[in-house]
């Protein structure tokens, strides 16, 4: 392609391909960390835009927050499309859904929908009350194992488990009025059921754009080469076991005038009307609906609490920070409400930290051009993937100045009296992304976020186990802690306050 003076665009810089299986056999090589085998190409070739050629698609990994939003600002519309995958495709039920579907019809109706009914200011109103009963199951759950070993003392508690756990029974109990699969755990905690469903989901999470092998070369599909397809079907049964008979049931409830008032999300998706008052949501896409919600309610907001309480328990000067402000704004006698939420700037300055340094994956959901076109003096083709760095933007030295690798909640508290929020839309780090696919659930996410982060640092003191000191490594494979955060904790209020719901 040419630009306006007739010189040729060439496409970015990046590794040469062979004929025909460009850099798969290189990619192959470096699975599972293929993130690191681009990022380290990348800095090798000094650059912020690249392009790998995976079998016949052009895949664009960006790292520079303005090419960034040249990508999601100004050419959003030509970016606004997701690739077509294996996973994608059956986790979507065929891209029935808002999140892993291509652009067209059918993304357009349900985000629509998604956006307007069911993540409306109004609807997340309407379930305060749900999500309180979660913020105070949280708590619960923290202060019985606080406690049950040695009164007082302090007792080591998996944040992990309390974080994911949080993220799904809050999510199952906006969609389906109920925390727990089957009968629950015992003093708060996940019954096996809600271990297995919750493990499903980040399988289906770690597994949905994982440089599958067949969705470079699609005629490989049936040979299922990596494996992929063999555990996405699996996490899938593990989680219809679980949704399809509690919507099936609910349906025909409906169906049988049994239920006449809508009490959660599901029946709200069941009672939507199209303009002529057939129901708007086939059962299908109810089904497929729920379980992309499912999806991105229980990464970010577990990952972003367990990273950001773990930076803090080895850095304590910002554990006191944030206790400050929290013991300023609630006091020590009652709990956190989500109404405190406006006024916990350094509480919020810590989980954009953790966003920033500590993202749940190393690339944003891909986007899918369109069209040919040009961004930062380069040729895009149609059809190419544009992967956003989520690790590599937040991390990038010519933006983050000041210790890059460093967590350091300070650098988000420039503006002295003004309101921080969750939210990134210069993408100088991804949180919820910007443009027509950004993320719908920024309320309800950030909510969880900070209510989660709130309530354990406002209820409870935390320290590393003795002789353990808490490693921040990353796991090998993902972005994660490598190893589950085990902290210690201690309430600090009244006992009274923990038993007040
Ligand atoms: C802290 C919590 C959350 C974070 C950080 C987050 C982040 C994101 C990001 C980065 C994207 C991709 C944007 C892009 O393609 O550029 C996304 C998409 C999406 N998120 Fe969230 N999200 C959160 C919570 C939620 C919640 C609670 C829901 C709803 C229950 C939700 C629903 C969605 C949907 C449906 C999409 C797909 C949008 C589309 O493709 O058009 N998210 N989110």
């Amino acid at each position: 392609k040419n630009n306006k003076f007739g010189q040729k665009y060439k496409l970015p810089p990046g590794p040469k391909p062979w004929p025909i299986v460009g850099n798969l056999p290189e990619m192959l090589a470096n699975k599972p960390g293929v993130p690191k085998w681009i990022h380290k190409l990348m800095k090798n070739l000094d650059a912020e835009i690249a392009c790998f050629k995976l079998g016949n698609v052009y895949v664009i990994p960006v790292t520079s927050p303005a090419i960034a939003c040249e990508f999601l600002e100004k050419e959003d519309d030509v970016f606004a499309s997701r690739p077509m995958s294996m996973a994608s495709d059956l986790i979507s039920a065929g891209y029935l859904t808002t999140a892993l579907g291509p652009y067209g019809e059918q993304w357009k109706k349900m985000k629509k929908m998604i956006s307007k009914d069911l993540l409306s200011p109004m609807k997340h109103q309407w379930l305060h009350a749900k999500r309180m009963e979660e913020a105070n199951n949280l708590t619960h759950y923290v202060y019985n194992q606080s406690k049950s070993k040695n009164g007082h003392g302090g007792s080591s508690v998996n944040v992990r488990i309390a974080a994911q756990h949080f993220c799904g029974n809050v999510i199952k109990r906006i969609i389906f009025n109920r925390r727990y699969l089957g009968n629950g755990g015992g003093e708060g905690g996940p019954g096996l059921e809600d271990v297995e469903h919750v493990a499903a989901l980040f399988t289906l999470l770690i597994h949905s754009y994982a440089f599958c092998v067949s969705d470079f070369v699609p005629s490989l599909r049936r040979l299922d080469l990596d494996g992929h397809e063999r555990i996405v079907k699996n996490a899938l049964r593990t989680v219809n076991k679980y949704h399809d008979p509690i919507i099936e049931a609910r349906i025909k409830q409906w169906k049988d005038g049994i239920m006449t008032e809508t009490e959660d999300l599901l029946d709200v998706m069941i009672s939507l009307k199209d303009a002529e008052n057939n129901p708007l949501l086939t059962t299908r896409e109810i089904k497929a609906l729920i379980l992309d919600m499912m999806m991105a309610t229980v990464d970010n907001p577990s990952n972003a609490v367990e990273w950001a309480l773990a930076e803090m328990i080895n850095q304590p000067e910002f554990l006191e920070k944030a206790t400050l402000e929290l013991d300023q704004v609630i006091g020590k006698h009652r709990l956190v409400q989500e109404s405190d939420i406006p006024k916990l700037n350094y509480t919020k300055a810590c989980l954009r930290e953790a966003f920033r340094l500590h993202p749940v994956s190393s690339f944003n959901v891909p986007h899918v051009s369109m069209r040919d076109t040009e961004v930062s003096g380069y040729f895009i083709p149609r059809g190419s993937h544009v992967l956003l760095s989520k690790q590599e933007l937040g991390r990038n030295p010519k933006v983050w100045k000041d210790d890059p690798h460093k967590f350091k909640p300070e650098r988000h508290l420039v503006d002295e009296g003004s309101d921080v929020f969750l939210s990134e839309p210069n993408l100088r780090f991804i949180s919820f992304s910007t443009g027509k696919r950004g993320c719908p659930g920024v309320v309800l996410g950030t909510t969880i976020t900070v209510m989660m982060f709130a309530r354990l640092v406002h209820g409870f003191t935390w320290s590393a186990p003795p002789d353990q000191p808490i490693e921040l490594v990353e796991s090998q494979t993902d972005l994660l802690l490598a190893k589950p955060l085990e902290a210690i904790a201690r309430p600090r209020l009244p006992e009274e306050v923990y038993l007040l719901d």
